[in-house]
């Protein structure tokens, strides 16, 4: 049996932009495995955050993988740029993309993890055809837009049938969840069958979040037999 450590991910939405440099370098001290960037254009969800130059100003503070979540319209648009700013993992959402399958083969193009995104009322089929392009799932347990929501309890059964899927699957996927993840949904979400946690105010807002990173990583326990 295998140790089967959590994969977290510090969402800087809710850091201090004042000074991000010294967050991720706090996270990175803290023992996060990615930093979770979301990238927001004001049409995909009304809220505006970052760009590429964001992501690239931040490349060299730190050695961790970037995983960048695009709540954009029209991601095929801005993925040379994030790969080009440092972006290892690219995940765009499956809602108002006609050309999912196109979108993620271009992620591959460039060289990095090509992930899909799904809002709380996609159902799970919609990534049936395209599971050999997938590195990374992100199941969306808020409604995308905002940091500080609480997790759509409904989410877990979602996340229970994609652990089903992907172990029947001959590669690795990553089972990414984002939203509302805290002390107490982290436990659920991971026996629910999550490989990766994304948490920004849980980490970044409360008091002693930096904490939790360590805790979250030992929630996986043994790799349970497939
Ligand atoms: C929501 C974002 C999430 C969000 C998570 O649109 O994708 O990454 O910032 O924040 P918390 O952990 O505060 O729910
Ligand atoms: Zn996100």
């Amino acid at each position: 049996m295998t140790e089967n450590k959590i994969k977290i991910a510090p969402s800087l939405l809710s850091a201090d932009f004042s000074r991000l440099h010294e967050e991720v370098r706090r996270i990175e001290e803290a023992g996060a495995d990615w930093v979770h960037f979301d990238i927001m254009d004001g049409h995909f969800v009304p809220a505006i955050t970052m760009g590429p130059l964001v992501v690239q100003s931040l490349r060299p503070a730190t050695a961790l993988a970037f995983d960048v979540h695009l709540m954009v319209k029209e991601p095929e648009k801005h993925l040379g740029a994030f790969a080009a700013a440092g972006a290892d993992m690219l995940t765009v959402h499956a809602e108002g993309n006609a050309h999912l399958d196109r979108v993620l083969r271009e992620i591959k193009k460039l060289g990095l993890k090509a992930g899909a995104a799904l809002n709380p009322s996609t159902p799970v089929g919609v990534l049936e055809y395209v599971w050999p392009l997938l590195d990374l799932v992100l199941v969306m347990s808020v409604n995308p837009g905002a940091g500080g929501q609480p997790f759509i309890p409904g989410m877990l059964s979602k996340i229970e049938a994609l652990a089903g899927r992907i172990r029947g699957l001959e590669h690795p996927v990553e089972l990414s969840v984002d939203g509302g993840i805290n002390a107490q949904t982290a436990p659920q979400v991971v026996a629910a069958g999550a490989t990766a946690l994304v948490a920004g105010s849980a980490v970044f807002r409360d008091h002693g979040g930096l904490e939790l990173i360590q805790a979250f990583k030992t929630l996986g326990g043994p790799r349970r037999k497939v």
